[in-house]
Protein backbone atom coordinates (compact mmCIF):
# COMPACT_ATOMS: atom_id res chain seq x y z
CA UNK A 1 0.00 0.00 0.00
CA UNK A 2 1.30 3.01 -0.91
CA UNK A 3 2.32 5.56 1.77
CA UNK A 4 0.99 9.12 1.51
CA UNK A 5 2.66 11.52 4.30
CA UNK A 6 0.71 15.44 4.42
CA UNK A 7 2.66 18.03 6.61
CA UNK A 8 1.31 21.63 6.64
CA UNK A 9 1.58 24.18 9.82
CA UNK A 10 -0.18 27.12 8.95
CA UNK A 11 -3.75 28.36 9.23
CA UNK A 12 -3.97 28.41 5.15
CA UNK A 13 -2.16 25.09 4.49
CA UNK A 14 -4.62 23.55 7.07
CA UNK A 15 -7.78 25.06 5.13
CA UNK A 16 -6.88 23.34 1.70
CA UNK A 17 -4.77 20.40 3.16
CA UNK A 18 -7.78 19.34 5.21
CA UNK A 19 -10.15 18.25 2.73
CA UNK A 20 -7.43 16.43 0.78
CA UNK A 21 -6.48 14.56 3.95
CA UNK A 22 -10.44 13.61 4.14
CA UNK A 23 -10.23 12.23 0.58
CA UNK A 24 -6.95 10.95 0.46
CA UNK A 25 -8.65 8.75 3.91
CA UNK A 26 -11.30 7.57 1.70
CA UNK A 27 -9.20 5.60 -0.71
CA UNK A 28 -8.13 2.01 0.15
CA UNK A 29 -5.03 1.99 -1.92
CA UNK A 30 -3.47 4.62 0.39
CA UNK A 31 -2.11 4.75 3.69
CA UNK A 32 -2.45 8.58 5.06
CA UNK A 33 -0.16 10.40 7.84
CA UNK A 34 -1.18 13.53 9.00
CA UNK A 35 2.59 15.40 10.42
CA UNK A 36 1.74 19.31 11.63
CA UNK A 37 4.59 21.18 12.59
CA UNK A 38 2.49 23.57 14.44
CA UNK A 39 4.02 26.67 12.79
CA UNK A 40 0.94 28.22 13.95
CA UNK A 41 -0.90 26.97 17.28
CA UNK A 42 -4.57 28.39 17.95
CA UNK A 43 -4.82 29.00 14.34
CA UNK A 44 -4.25 25.92 12.96
CA UNK A 45 -6.08 24.30 15.95
CA UNK A 46 -9.39 26.17 14.70
CA UNK A 47 -9.10 24.58 11.23
CA UNK A 48 -8.32 21.14 12.48
CA UNK A 49 -10.79 20.95 14.84
CA UNK A 50 -13.37 21.98 11.90
CA UNK A 51 -12.32 19.35 9.57
CA UNK A 52 -11.59 16.93 12.81
CA UNK A 53 -8.06 15.45 11.56
CA UNK A 54 -6.38 14.59 13.83
CA UNK A 55 -2.51 14.70 12.98
CA UNK A 56 -0.19 11.74 13.73
CA UNK A 57 2.58 13.62 14.36
CA UNK A 58 3.04 17.29 15.54
CA UNK A 59 5.88 19.54 16.01
CA UNK A 60 4.72 21.93 18.00
CA UNK A 61 7.29 24.29 16.88
CA UNK A 62 5.63 28.10 17.30
CA UNK A 63 7.12 30.28 19.58
CA UNK A 64 5.69 34.41 20.19
CA UNK A 65 7.59 36.43 17.59
CA UNK A 66 9.46 33.30 15.73
CA UNK A 67 12.04 33.95 13.11
CA UNK A 68 12.88 32.61 9.82
CA UNK A 69 15.66 30.83 11.46
CA UNK A 70 13.56 29.51 14.24
CA UNK A 71 10.84 28.00 11.94
CA UNK A 72 12.87 26.52 9.36
CA UNK A 73 15.45 25.24 11.99
CA UNK A 74 12.82 23.94 14.33
CA UNK A 75 11.26 21.86 11.33
CA UNK A 76 14.42 20.16 10.02
CA UNK A 77 15.43 19.13 13.09
CA UNK A 78 11.79 17.70 14.30
CA UNK A 79 11.25 16.23 10.64
CA UNK A 80 13.90 14.14 9.84
CA UNK A 81 13.19 11.36 12.63
CA UNK A 82 9.61 11.37 11.10
CA UNK A 83 10.66 10.90 7.61
CA UNK A 84 13.31 8.05 8.92
CA UNK A 85 10.91 5.83 11.06
CA UNK A 86 7.62 6.35 8.40
CA UNK A 87 9.11 6.07 5.14
CA UNK A 88 6.30 7.41 3.22
CA UNK A 89 6.32 6.78 -0.10
CA UNK A 90 5.61 10.52 -0.77
CA UNK A 91 4.85 13.40 0.89
CA UNK A 92 2.17 16.12 -0.23
CA UNK A 93 3.46 19.70 1.09
CA UNK A 94 0.86 22.72 0.28
CA UNK A 95 1.90 26.48 -1.23
CA UNK A 96 4.95 28.75 -0.13
CA UNK A 97 4.93 28.94 4.02
CA UNK A 98 8.45 28.23 5.28
CA UNK A 99 6.56 24.89 6.57
CA UNK A 100 6.16 24.06 2.77
CA UNK A 101 9.79 25.34 2.02
CA UNK A 102 11.40 23.31 5.23
CA UNK A 103 9.52 19.97 4.85
CA UNK A 104 10.28 19.87 1.15
CA UNK A 105 14.28 20.59 1.61
CA UNK A 106 13.69 17.23 3.78
CA UNK A 107 12.46 15.35 1.74
CA UNK A 108 14.87 16.23 -0.62
CA UNK A 109 17.80 15.72 1.63
CA UNK A 110 16.48 12.33 2.33
CA UNK A 111 15.52 11.41 -1.41
CA UNK A 112 11.73 11.67 -0.53
CA UNK A 113 9.84 12.50 -3.35
CA UNK A 114 7.54 15.65 -3.25
CA UNK A 115 4.16 16.27 -4.17
CA UNK A 116 3.28 19.84 -4.57
CA UNK A 117 -0.39 20.75 -3.81
CA UNK A 118 -0.65 24.49 -5.26
CA UNK A 119 2.36 24.54 -7.12
CA UNK A 120 3.28 27.36 -9.63
CA UNK A 121 2.05 30.61 -8.34
CA UNK A 122 3.89 33.10 -9.18
CA UNK A 123 4.68 37.17 -9.01
CA UNK A 124 8.43 36.44 -10.40
CA UNK A 125 9.35 39.35 -7.48
CA UNK A 126 11.52 37.45 -5.53
CA UNK A 127 10.92 39.86 -2.59
CA UNK A 128 7.37 39.64 -3.24
CA UNK A 129 5.45 37.99 -0.49
CA UNK A 130 8.51 37.93 1.29
CA UNK A 131 9.81 35.03 1.91
CA UNK A 132 6.82 32.88 -0.42
CA UNK A 133 7.59 33.79 -3.52
CA UNK A 134 10.78 31.88 -3.07
CA UNK A 135 9.69 29.10 -0.90
CA UNK A 136 7.11 28.43 -3.60
CA UNK A 137 9.72 28.32 -6.46
CA UNK A 138 12.43 26.73 -4.68
CA UNK A 139 9.87 23.77 -3.71
CA UNK A 140 9.35 23.30 -7.63
CA UNK A 141 12.57 22.52 -7.91
CA UNK A 142 12.66 19.53 -6.12
CA UNK A 143 8.98 18.43 -5.99
CA UNK A 144 7.80 15.42 -8.34
CA UNK A 145 4.31 16.20 -8.91
CA UNK A 146 3.32 19.48 -9.41
CA UNK A 147 -0.64 20.00 -8.43
CA UNK A 148 -1.42 23.44 -10.14
CA UNK A 149 -4.74 24.74 -9.40
CA UNK A 150 -5.10 26.85 -12.89
CA UNK A 151 -4.00 26.56 -16.40
CA UNK A 152 -1.86 29.84 -15.64
CA UNK A 153 0.27 28.25 -12.38
CA UNK A 154 0.83 25.58 -14.81
CA UNK A 155 1.69 27.68 -17.38
CA UNK A 156 4.09 29.14 -15.58
CA UNK A 157 5.95 25.75 -13.85
CA UNK A 158 5.89 24.86 -18.17
CA UNK A 159 7.94 27.97 -18.87
CA UNK A 160 10.44 27.36 -15.98
CA UNK A 161 11.62 23.86 -17.53
CA UNK A 162 8.97 21.58 -15.29
CA UNK A 163 8.58 18.09 -16.83
CA UNK A 164 4.67 18.74 -18.58
CA UNK A 165 3.95 14.57 -17.13
CA UNK A 166 4.59 16.26 -13.87
CA UNK A 167 2.37 18.66 -14.02
CA UNK A 168 -1.41 18.40 -13.02
CA UNK A 169 -4.34 21.02 -13.06
CA UNK A 170 -6.54 19.82 -10.58
CA UNK A 171 -8.34 23.45 -9.45
CA UNK A 172 -7.44 24.58 -5.89
CA UNK A 173 -8.73 22.93 -2.40
CA UNK A 174 -10.27 25.45 -0.88
CA UNK A 175 -13.33 25.47 -3.85
CA UNK A 176 -13.78 21.66 -2.12
CA UNK A 177 -13.73 23.21 1.37
CA UNK A 178 -16.20 26.26 0.11
CA UNK A 179 -18.61 23.73 -0.67
CA UNK A 180 -19.25 22.60 2.48
CA UNK A 181 -18.87 26.33 4.08
CA UNK A 182 -21.36 28.65 3.11
CA UNK A 183 -24.86 28.20 4.45
CA UNK A 184 -28.50 30.20 3.28
CA UNK A 185 -29.32 30.55 7.06
CA UNK A 186 -26.26 31.62 8.60
CA UNK A 187 -25.92 33.67 11.80
CA UNK A 188 -23.69 35.49 13.65
CA UNK A 189 -23.56 37.86 16.61
CA UNK A 190 -21.27 40.00 14.45
CA UNK A 191 -23.86 40.65 11.73
CA UNK A 192 -26.75 41.43 14.06
CA UNK A 193 -23.80 44.09 15.06
CA UNK A 194 -23.59 45.18 11.87
CA UNK A 195 -27.30 45.44 10.81
CA UNK A 196 -28.36 46.85 7.32
CA UNK A 197 -25.08 49.28 7.18
CA UNK A 198 -22.71 47.82 4.80
CA UNK A 199 -20.08 45.17 5.98
CA UNK A 200 -16.33 45.92 5.38
CA UNK A 201 -14.64 42.64 5.82
CA UNK A 202 -10.50 43.20 6.27
CA UNK A 203 -8.03 41.21 7.06
CA UNK A 204 -4.25 41.79 7.39
CA UNK A 205 -0.70 40.07 8.13
CA UNK A 206 1.89 39.57 5.42
CA UNK A 207 5.49 40.07 7.18
CA UNK A 208 6.70 42.60 4.32
CA UNK A 209 3.37 44.71 5.53
CA UNK A 210 4.53 44.78 9.07
CA UNK A 211 5.91 48.05 9.94
CA UNK A 212 5.08 51.52 8.27
CA UNK A 213 2.46 49.59 5.76
CA UNK A 214 0.57 48.16 7.86
CA UNK A 215 -0.18 51.55 9.76
CA UNK A 216 -0.61 53.87 6.11
CA UNK A 217 -3.24 50.61 5.55
CA UNK A 218 -5.08 50.92 8.70
CA UNK A 219 -4.89 54.92 8.67
CA UNK A 220 -6.55 54.78 4.96
CA UNK A 221 -9.45 52.09 6.19
CA UNK A 222 -9.96 54.59 9.23
CA UNK A 223 -9.93 57.98 6.85
CA UNK A 224 -12.70 56.27 4.81
CA UNK A 225 -14.81 54.78 7.68
CA UNK A 226 -15.46 58.29 9.08
CA UNK A 227 -16.38 59.64 6.26
CA UNK A 228 -19.31 56.68 5.50
CA UNK A 229 -20.91 56.43 8.89
CA UNK A 230 -23.07 53.94 6.63
CA UNK A 231 -20.45 51.15 6.64
CA UNK A 232 -19.29 49.16 9.73
CA UNK A 233 -16.30 46.80 9.60
CA UNK A 234 -15.43 43.86 11.08
CA UNK A 235 -11.90 42.58 11.44
CA UNK A 236 -10.58 39.64 12.29
CA UNK A 237 -7.57 39.83 13.48
CA UNK A 238 -4.39 37.50 12.93
CA UNK A 239 -2.36 36.35 16.06
CA UNK A 240 0.77 38.06 15.57
CA UNK A 241 1.76 40.28 18.10
CA UNK A 242 2.98 43.18 16.05
CA UNK A 243 0.01 43.29 13.48
CA UNK A 244 -2.18 43.74 16.48
CA UNK A 245 -0.26 46.23 18.47
CA UNK A 246 -0.55 48.40 15.20
CA UNK A 247 -4.09 47.86 14.52
CA UNK A 248 -4.77 48.87 18.31
CA UNK A 249 -2.58 52.17 17.49
CA UNK A 250 -4.58 52.79 14.40
CA UNK A 251 -8.14 51.79 14.75
CA UNK A 252 -8.73 50.56 18.59
CA UNK A 253 -11.09 53.40 19.54
CA UNK A 254 -12.87 53.44 15.93
CA UNK A 255 -16.52 52.56 16.68
CA UNK A 256 -17.32 51.96 13.00
CA UNK A 257 -14.70 48.88 13.69
CA UNK A 258 -14.63 45.42 15.51
CA UNK A 259 -11.34 43.77 15.86
CA UNK A 260 -12.37 40.81 16.75
CA UNK A 261 -10.23 37.23 17.09
CA UNK A 262 -9.58 34.95 14.31
CA UNK A 263 -12.61 33.08 13.44
CA UNK A 264 -13.40 29.51 12.25
CA UNK A 265 -12.82 28.85 8.35
CA UNK A 266 -16.65 28.30 8.15
CA UNK A 267 -17.72 31.72 9.81
CA UNK A 268 -14.83 33.43 7.54
CA UNK A 269 -16.39 32.05 4.09
CA UNK A 270 -20.17 33.49 5.62
CA UNK A 271 -18.38 36.50 6.34
CA UNK A 272 -17.29 36.66 2.72
CA UNK A 273 -20.24 35.93 1.08
CA UNK A 274 -22.18 38.37 3.17
CA UNK A 275 -19.68 41.45 2.77
CA UNK A 276 -20.22 44.61 0.89
CA UNK A 277 -16.61 44.12 0.17
CA UNK A 278 -12.96 43.26 1.47
CA UNK A 279 -9.63 44.27 1.98
CA UNK A 280 -7.01 42.20 2.86
CA UNK A 281 -3.31 41.18 1.95
CA UNK A 282 -4.14 37.58 2.46
CA UNK A 283 -3.54 34.92 -0.40
CA UNK A 284 -6.43 33.20 -0.01
CA UNK A 285 -9.09 35.18 0.42
CA UNK A 286 -8.17 36.76 -2.97
CA UNK A 287 -9.53 33.37 -4.30
CA UNK A 288 -12.46 32.59 -2.10
CA UNK A 289 -13.74 36.32 -2.44
CA UNK A 290 -14.59 36.13 -6.10
CA UNK A 291 -16.44 33.03 -5.89
CA UNK A 292 -19.31 35.48 -3.71
CA UNK A 293 -19.03 38.55 -6.39
CA UNK A 294 -17.35 40.51 -3.24
CA UNK A 295 -14.79 43.19 -4.58
CA UNK A 296 -11.43 42.80 -3.22
CA UNK A 297 -8.96 45.97 -2.72
CA UNK A 298 -5.49 43.66 -2.37
CA UNK A 299 -3.06 45.66 -0.14
CA UNK A 300 0.10 44.20 -1.67
CA UNK A 301 2.32 45.40 -4.36
CA UNK A 302 2.00 42.09 -6.37
CA UNK A 303 0.09 39.31 -6.94
CA UNK A 304 0.13 35.69 -7.29
CA UNK A 305 -3.32 35.22 -8.18
CA UNK A 306 -3.62 37.36 -11.51
CA UNK A 307 -6.84 35.35 -12.50
CA UNK A 308 -8.93 36.90 -10.17
CA UNK A 309 -7.56 40.27 -11.07
CA UNK A 310 -8.20 39.36 -14.98
CA UNK A 311 -12.16 38.57 -13.86
CA UNK A 312 -12.58 42.27 -12.43
CA UNK A 313 -13.25 41.10 -8.87
CA UNK A 314 -9.47 42.17 -7.54
CA UNK A 315 -7.88 45.43 -7.48
CA UNK A 316 -4.09 45.46 -6.89
CA UNK A 317 -3.99 48.73 -4.41
CA UNK A 318 -0.43 48.66 -2.64
CA UNK A 319 0.28 49.93 0.63
CA UNK A 320 0.13 54.08 0.06
CA UNK A 321 -2.30 55.42 2.40
CA UNK A 322 -3.59 57.86 -0.22
CA UNK A 323 -4.07 55.01 -2.99
CA UNK A 324 -5.67 52.79 -0.35
CA UNK A 325 -8.22 56.06 0.67
CA UNK A 326 -8.86 56.55 -3.22
CA UNK A 327 -9.77 52.84 -4.16
CA UNK A 328 -11.97 52.33 -0.80
CA UNK A 329 -13.71 55.61 -1.33
CA UNK A 330 -14.21 54.96 -5.28
CA UNK A 331 -16.18 51.84 -4.14
CA UNK A 332 -18.20 53.50 -2.22
CA UNK A 333 -19.31 56.49 -4.24
CA UNK A 334 -19.13 55.05 -7.34
CA UNK A 335 -21.89 52.22 -8.05
CA UNK A 336 -20.74 51.44 -11.52
CA UNK A 337 -16.93 50.93 -10.04
CA UNK A 338 -18.26 48.83 -7.82
CA UNK A 339 -20.84 46.96 -10.21
CA UNK A 340 -17.60 46.60 -12.56
CA UNK A 341 -16.03 44.54 -9.73
CA UNK A 342 -19.09 43.01 -8.14
CA UNK A 343 -19.45 40.38 -10.34
CA UNK A 344 -19.23 36.16 -8.94
CA UNK A 345 -16.35 34.56 -11.20
CA UNK A 346 -14.52 31.42 -9.43
CA UNK A 347 -11.34 30.70 -12.07
CA UNK A 348 -10.03 28.40 -9.53
CA UNK A 349 -11.87 24.92 -9.81
CA UNK A 350 -15.03 23.34 -9.96
CA UNK A 351 -14.81 21.73 -6.07
CA UNK A 352 -12.99 18.34 -6.95
CA UNK A 353 -9.41 19.09 -6.81
CA UNK A 354 -9.00 16.58 -3.83
CA UNK A 355 -10.58 13.80 -5.69
CA UNK A 356 -8.27 14.91 -8.41
CA UNK A 357 -5.44 14.29 -6.87
CA UNK A 358 -6.31 11.72 -5.02
CA UNK A 359 -7.24 9.39 -8.23
CA UNK A 360 -3.23 10.91 -9.72
CA UNK A 361 -1.65 9.56 -6.40
CA UNK A 362 -3.64 6.22 -6.18
CA UNK A 363 -3.70 5.41 -10.20
CA UNK A 364 0.13 7.04 -11.06
CA UNK A 365 1.95 4.28 -12.53
CA UNK A 366 5.39 6.80 -13.11
CA UNK A 367 8.36 6.82 -11.54
CA UNK A 368 8.30 10.41 -10.24
CA UNK A 369 12.22 10.29 -10.07
CA UNK A 370 12.64 9.25 -13.50
CA UNK A 371 9.81 11.72 -14.09
CA UNK A 372 11.01 14.64 -12.13
C1 LIG B 1 2.60 32.57 8.01
C2 LIG B 1 3.26 32.31 6.65
C3 LIG B 1 2.51 33.07 5.56
C4 LIG B 1 1.02 32.82 5.60
C5 LIG B 1 0.50 33.09 7.01
C6 LIG B 1 -0.95 32.73 7.11
C7 LIG B 1 5.68 31.98 6.61
C8 LIG B 1 7.01 32.61 6.60
N1 LIG B 1 4.63 32.80 6.67
O1 LIG B 1 2.81 33.94 8.30
O2 LIG B 1 3.01 32.65 4.30
O3 LIG B 1 0.39 33.68 4.70
O4 LIG B 1 1.23 32.29 7.94
O5 LIG B 1 -1.56 33.29 8.23
O6 LIG B 1 5.59 30.78 6.59
N2 LIG B 1 0.73 33.46 16.13
C9 LIG B 1 0.10 33.00 17.26
N3 LIG B 1 -0.79 31.97 17.15
C10 LIG B 1 -1.07 31.38 15.96
C11 LIG B 1 -0.43 31.86 14.81
C12 LIG B 1 0.48 32.90 14.91
O7 LIG B 1 0.32 33.50 18.36
O8 LIG B 1 -1.90 30.46 15.93
C13 LIG B 1 1.71 34.59 16.24
C14 LIG B 1 3.05 34.15 16.87
O9 LIG B 1 3.50 35.19 17.68
C15 LIG B 1 3.95 34.03 15.65
C16 LIG B 1 3.41 35.12 14.76
O10 LIG B 1 2.00 35.09 14.94
O11 LIG B 1 5.30 34.22 16.00
C17 LIG B 1 3.74 34.99 13.29
O12 LIG B 1 3.47 33.68 12.82
P1 LIG B 1 4.33 33.10 11.57
O13 LIG B 1 3.83 31.75 11.23
O14 LIG B 1 5.77 33.25 11.84
O15 LIG B 1 4.02 34.13 10.42
P2 LIG B 1 2.65 34.55 9.74
O16 LIG B 1 2.68 36.01 9.54
O17 LIG B 1 1.50 33.94 10.45
N1 LIG C 1 -9.50 32.77 7.59
C1 LIG C 1 -10.14 32.19 8.69
N2 LIG C 1 -10.33 32.95 9.81
C2 LIG C 1 -9.92 34.24 9.89
C3 LIG C 1 -9.25 34.82 8.77
C4 LIG C 1 -9.05 34.03 7.65
O1 LIG C 1 -10.54 31.03 8.65
O2 LIG C 1 -10.13 34.87 10.94
C5 LIG C 1 -9.27 31.92 6.40
C6 LIG C 1 -9.69 32.49 5.06
O3 LIG C 1 -11.02 32.12 4.74
C7 LIG C 1 -8.70 31.84 4.10
C8 LIG C 1 -7.46 31.67 4.94
O4 LIG C 1 -7.87 31.77 6.29
O5 LIG C 1 -9.14 30.54 3.73
C9 LIG C 1 -6.44 32.72 4.62
O6 LIG C 1 -5.44 32.66 5.57
P1 LIG C 1 -4.39 33.81 5.79
O7 LIG C 1 -4.92 35.09 5.29
O8 LIG C 1 -3.97 33.72 7.21
O9 LIG C 1 -3.16 33.30 4.90
P2 LIG C 1 -2.78 33.43 3.37
O10 LIG C 1 -3.89 32.91 2.56
O11 LIG C 1 -2.46 34.88 3.13
O12 LIG C 1 -1.54 32.62 3.23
Amino acid sequence: MKKVMLVFGTRPEAIKMCPLVKELRKRNGLQVVVCVTGQHRHMLDQVLATFDVVPDYDFSIMKQGQTLFDITVNILNSIRGVLESVKPDIVLVHGDTSTTFAAALACFYLQVPIGHVEAGLRTYNICSPYPEEFNRQAVSIISTYNFAPTLLAAENLTREGRKPKTIYITGNTVIDAMQHTVKKGYYHPELDWVGDSKMIFITAHRRENLGMPMHHMFRAIRRVLEEHPECKAVYPIHMNPVVRKAAEEELGNCSQIHIIEPIEVFDCHNFEARCHLCLTDSGGIQEECPAFGRPVLVMRDTTERPEGVAAGTLRLVGTNEEVIYQNFMELLEDQKAYDKMAHASNPYGDGHASERIADILEKGEYDPWMAG
